[in-house]
């Protein structure tokens, strides 16, 4: 690219019809914030600086953007007199300006950094002092129009509550997006008025100022005009959040992934899947979640900042911060809470929740458990129904169970404890005391049966009769039977 750039994002007004105590540009949509997307179009232009105009709400979204963009000047407008103004307090924050300036705003979450390269390059060829990004739509309402002489050339852009009823019939809108010579816009903001309907400073009329001076003035209309579509209300949320899902969804089938439902698909921006990978329907991926090739995720998951290993299994999962191994199976009704890890080959299985649980290679929790703070070593099988019981009511314990054991179903391990390598434990064990290497842990008494005693404390009931029809006149009174 030619010279310099400095693109101003714009995000000082309040946003009123969000009708949300959050700041507009601070709503998600896939998985980043509005202004994050922007921020991140911006980014990918490779600019000397980013300059953010914040207000509203501004420590709010000066944290937001100090996080994301670290480097980004933050140019405060105490009061929104207007673009033209808003622009004015950037440059005056950033000290000085040269080249190009890029102006865009932050509510415009499907644009993308190439548009504004592509933009920036036809404004510096034409060596204009004003570019505007303009877009031809059917229902040019509410935007600035882009009005242009007989020879086609751009005279101004004249905003809807300024316009005539002629000029109002101009499909060509202005994006918002413009792109300024630096030098230009030094000498330009100054001469910038607040005459008009709204009583603002436009930074559009620095568009009829370039042309009082002679100098020369270009738009170029984008295709996908929804890119510079800025978001007002929650509904165009939910229609700007469905758009930019259906173009990542898009994307991944492009680079070799099977999407068997995109309409009930949801894959946030920072999503990284490989070819091969196949989604089923009704998935979530969200946030930094990574999915290796052959892996089959769903249906019916939602996985937050997780890792999918190669060839994996995960069905109808819920998991946050969790790393599944290769050709694990997971599920289905999983629940795996952060600090979640199992290793290749292991086995989470249904109606199992995990937490901060390192799961070896080749081990598994098949049935109905609950894994917290605990490690299970490779190879281990834990049995039906064990509860890790990690809380004593005051303090978090950890349990650590060993390579190759065995455990029993029904069980409950105390913590902290340890089960050692190739141990094993008795079905109903609690286990409170550490179990060492190889033994077998049993904590249930003897079995004693109380010979008919349906028929007699149950005498008259279907149990007593059922028991009676079964052993007819056998012996009473009580027998004790040891456990085999
Ligand atoms: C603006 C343009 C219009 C264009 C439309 C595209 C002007 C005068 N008009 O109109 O030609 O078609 O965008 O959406 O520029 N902002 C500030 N400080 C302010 C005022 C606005 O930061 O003092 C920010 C807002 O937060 C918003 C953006 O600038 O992100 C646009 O402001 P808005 O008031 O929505 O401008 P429009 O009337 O839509
Ligand atoms: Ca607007």
């Amino acid at each position: 690219m030619g010279s310099q750039l400095t693109v101003v994002v714009l995000a000082a007004g309040g946003g009123t019809r969000m009708k949300s105590k959050t700041m507009k540009v601070l709503h998600p949509i896939a998985g980043r914030t509005m202004i994050g997307h922007v921020l991140a179009a911006a980014r990918a232009t490779d600019p000397v600086r980013i300059v953010a105009v914040v207000g509203h709400q501004r420590e709010a979204v000066s944290a937001h953007i100090r996080e994301i963009e670290p480097d980004a000047v933050l140019a405060v407008q105490e009061e929104q007199l207007g673009t033209g103004h808003a622009v004015r307090m950037a440059v005056e924050a950033a000290g000085s300006v040269e080249g190009t300036v890029l102006v865009a705003y932050g509510d415009t979450p499907l644009l993308q950094g190439e548009s504004l390269r592509w933009f920036a390059a036809e404004h510096e060829a034409a060596q204009c002092a004003v570019s505007i990004l303009s877009g031809v739509v059917d229902d040019p309402y509410g935007y600035g129009r882009v009005l242009r002489n007989a020879e086609g050339d751009v005279e101004a852009i004249v905003e809807e509550k300024d316009a005539t009823a002629q000029q109002r019939e101009v499909r060509e809108i202005n994006s918002g997006i413009l792109a300024l010579d630096a030098d230009f816009l030094l000498g330009a903001l100054p001469r910038i008025g607040n005459d008009n309907a709204k009583g603002e400073f436009y930074l559009t009329d620095v568009v009829s100022i370039a042309r009082e001076d002679g100098l020369t003035v270009g738009a170029y209309p984008i295709d996908d005009v929804m890119q510079t579509e800025g978001v007002n209300d929650r509904a165009q949320l939910a229609r700007m959040g469905a758009e930019m899902n259906r173009r990542i969804v898009d994307r991944w089938m492009r680079e070799g992934v099977t999407v068997m439902d995109p309409a009930t698909t949801w894959i946030d921006a920072d999503v990284v899947l490989e070819p091969d990978v196949t989604i089923l329907p009704g998935v979530q991926l969200l946030g930094a979640t990574a999915v290796a090739e052959d892996a089959v995720v769903g249906p019916d998951c939602t996985l937050k900042d997780c890792e999918i290993g190669v060839g994996a299994r995960v069905v109808r999962v819920h998991g946050e911060l969790a790393v599944i191994g290769a050709g694990a199976n997971v599920g289905p009704f999983s629940y795996l809470r952060p600090g979640t890890t199992l290793g290749a080959g292991g086995k989470i299985g249904g109606f199992v929740e995990t937490k901060n649980a390192a799961i070896g290679d080749g081990a598994k929790v098949p049935h109905l458990s609950y894994v917290g703070d605990a490690e299970i070593g490779e190879g281990t099988n834990i049995g039906a129904g064990t509860i890790f019981a990690n809380y004593d009511g005051v303090q978090k314990h950890r349990t650590t169970v060993g390579r190759h054991a065995r455990t029993a179903s029904n069980n409950t391990f105390v913590a902290p404890v340890h089960i050692g390598d190739g141990a094993g434990t008795g079905a109903g064990t609690v286990v409170r005391r550490d179990v060492p290497p190889g033994a077998l842990a049993v904590s249930s008494g003897p079995q004693r049966n109380i010979e008919r005693w349906a028929q007699r404390r149950r005498a008259g009931t279907p149990q007593a009769a059922a028991a009676e029809a079964a052993v007819g006149d056998g012996p009473s009174g009580e027998q004790d039977v040891a456990e085999s």
